[in-house]
């Protein structure tokens, strides 16, 4: 994927998102100029990854105050209307705290509120670069420098999901581009396949080597000896180090303190939420039942089923072996807290 491309950009009126519910068959740009279409975005998943829904939250605030000089709205009803935008998803904190930040402009005006959007969407590109080079480093220090990676990643964690670059993602593009990497497993993330349709689809634009396995191989791969580090990101990480992420994490994260594989988070500061105290306080996203009852619309189990559908799990904290962010890498499972060391 080439850098130009971005899933959430801002067009001078109007956000242009890139429709992920098509990739990776149709690349479709939906035109976001509404609170509506914006909160029915995020929803749908049309953007999705913690610090793109972030970023698009940030936008969000802009295009509420766009609404409400066209429609006439009091300031009461622009705030109700960014607290809609904010409410639009609840696990990944980024969308929260991005609002809120850009919230803070709120009374300058227009001009000040997309500034400060802006300004989200620059730092999200330069943490995870920064990110990238310090999980790099953190891995072939801790797994060997004598030959190339085999990395297992869980969901998308790349520059769909992000402001650009990925987290990671760009852990693992950062190492390929050090030639430090050999192949990529993708859990293809059951149920909407965020990592066949989406990783899978931007590693294929990076000439990255990699399998799409079904999330069920994952522990095996792991235990078989085939994977020398596994990296996922996350969508809330609490004090305590529990991790929110990609309903499936937990298990890939038990397997790899099983076969004694370092398991990396790669997040932005932007995803650690130092007032959730433990990963027990974190909302996980019920979603509709539907997604694990179908496929592609069609019924697949049984009438009279019922589904069960989080859109995330936690990953205790001391399963996670290290956790990146912009500031560098903290051994969790080693007691290095960020609820210690990030305050
Ligand atoms: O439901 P999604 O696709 O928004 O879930 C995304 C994830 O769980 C990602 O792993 C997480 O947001 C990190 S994205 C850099």
């Amino acid at each position: 994927m080439s850098q130009e491309l971005r899933a959430v950009e801002w067009t001078g009126n109007g956000l242009a998102l890139i429709d992920q519910t098509l990739l990776p068959h149709r690349t479709q740009i939906v035109d976001v100029r509404d609170v509506d279409t914006l909160v029915d975005a995020v929803r749908r998943l049309v953007v999705r990854g913690a610090p793109a829904i972030g970023a698009a939250g940030a936008y969000g605030v802009a295009i509420a105050v766009l609404q409400g000089a066209r429609e006439g709205w009091s300031e009461a009803e622009v705030r109700a209307a960014v607290a809609r935008v904010r409410e639009a998803r609840p696990t990944a904190v980024n969308l929260m705290v991005c609002v809120d930040r850009v919230m803070t402009r709120f009374a300058e005006g227009l001009d000040a509120v997309l500034a400060e959007a802006a300004a989200v969407q620059r730092e999200d590109v330069e943490a995870n670069r920064a990110m990238g080079a310090a999980g790099a480093d953190w891995l072939l220090k801790r797994v060997g420098e004598d030959r190339p990676l085999r990395v297992l990643t869980h969901c998308n964690t790349g520059a769909l999901a992000t402001a650009g670059w990925g987290t990671a993602l760009g852990v693992i593009r950062e190492l390929h581009a050090r030639g430090r990497l050999e192949v990529v497993y993708v859990d293809e993330t059951r149920p909407l396949l965020q990592g066949s349709r989406l990783t899978a689809w931007e590693l294929v634009q990076e000439g990255i080597a990699h399998y799409v396995q079904a999330d069920g191989a994952a522990a095996g791969t792991i235990l078989r000896g085939q994977v020398d580090a596994v990296v996922v990101g996350a969508d809330r990480i609490a004090a305590n180090g529990d991790t929110a992420n990609k309903v499936g994490t937990v298990g890939v994260a038990l397997a790899c303190a099983d076969a004694g594989v370092p398991f990396l988070v790669a997040a932005p500061t932007t995803t650690v939420d130092l007032s959730t105290a433990t990963g027990a306080d974190i909302h996980i996203e019920l979603r509709g039942e539907e997604e694990v009852l179908e496929w592609a619309g069609v019924r697949t189990a049984p009438t009279g089923s019922r589904g069960h559908n989080p859109a995330f799990d936690v990953t205790p904290g001391r399963l996670v072996t290290g956790l990146v962010t912009e500031r560098g890498v903290l051994e969790v499972s080693a007691g290095e807290l960020p609820g210690d060391r990030m305050r």
